[in-house]
């Protein structure tokens, strides 16, 4: 039986890269899946290729307002949240030196508000018992330069993890974090050949993650077969911090 039947699903930053990649998984698993992207083209044209258990809304993961109209449309639609993915997070360098209010508060705005507000919003209409998974990243413990205000925004999703996970734990909502290390996407597709080297070299399976593998991770912190693992972090990284 597919895992995650008759459960809803959203996915905010669902329209693109390990975001689109976790929201077809889900809709092949079974789940009825809402995805969120600040383009509506962009949306839509993912919702299509997902087919008819997918649907878009065009939202901005950094807006609260946006984020609340998401939650509201889920509850409207299907009465309630099983499955709830916080991807958007977004990653620009910036040394100590270079570092400015702007790229931080963006960075923070993103990565880390995006998600409290995501999550806060989602509250009301996530069912007792329901799945959180957040992005984060392998550099929430790892000294990455010149993405040091990136580890730190993923730091923070990791520490909140923690803490989310004990604030719902009395409705039995598990909170996780999926943490991949590099992994093939547009996010990616930006950065330099010798840069791209570099990222591997210390991969001990040789390569980057594919989407489908962090997608796979993150279905199985959503769905039941994870049913007792709560504040926990699961890497998709090809051994990079762990051996
Ligand atoms: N690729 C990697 O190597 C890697 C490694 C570790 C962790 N991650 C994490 O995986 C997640 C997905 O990244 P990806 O690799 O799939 O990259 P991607 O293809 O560039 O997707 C980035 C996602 O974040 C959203 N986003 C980016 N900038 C935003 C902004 N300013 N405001 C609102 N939303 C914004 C995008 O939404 P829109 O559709 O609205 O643009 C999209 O959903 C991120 O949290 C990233 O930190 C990626």
């Amino acid at each position: 039986m597919a895992s995650m039947n008759d459960k809803v699903a959203v996915v905010v930053g669902g329209a693109k890269g390990i975001g689109l990649a976790i929201a077809r998984r889900l809709a092949q698993e079974g789940a009825t899946v809402i995805l969120t992207g600040r383009r509506a083209d962009e949306v839509a044209a993912a919702a299509a290729a997902i087919g008819s258990s997918a649907r878009g809304i065009q939202a901005d993961a950094a807006s609260q307002a946006d984020l609340e109209r998401v939650v509201a449309e889920a509850g409207r639609l299907h009465g309630r949240i099983d499955a709830l993915v916080l991807n958007a997070g977004l990653s620009e360098p910036a040394t100590i030196a270079e570092e400015t209010g702007e790229h931080f508060d963006r960075h923070f705005a993103v990565n880390v508000r995006g998600a409290l507000f995501g999550i806060q919003a989602a509250l009301p209409v996530l069912r007792d018992g329901a799945s959180v998974v957040l992005v984060g990243s392998i550099a929430d413990v790892m000294g990455v330069t010149p993405f040091s205000t990136y580890g730190a925004t993923k730091a923070a999703l990791r520490s909140y993890a923690r803490s989310w996970a004990a604030e719902l734990a009395p409705r039995a909502i598990r909170v996780n974090v999926v943490a991949p290390g590099p992994t093939d996407t547009d996010m990616m597709a930006a950065v330099s050949d010798e840069m791209r080297q570099t990222l591997i070299a210390p991969i001990p399976l040789g390569r980057m993650a594919r989407v489908d593998e962090v997608a796979s991770a993150a279905v199985f912190l959503l769905g039941d077969d994870a049913s007792f693992i709560t504040g926990a972090e699961l890497c998709v990284d090809g051994g990079m911090r762990q051996v």
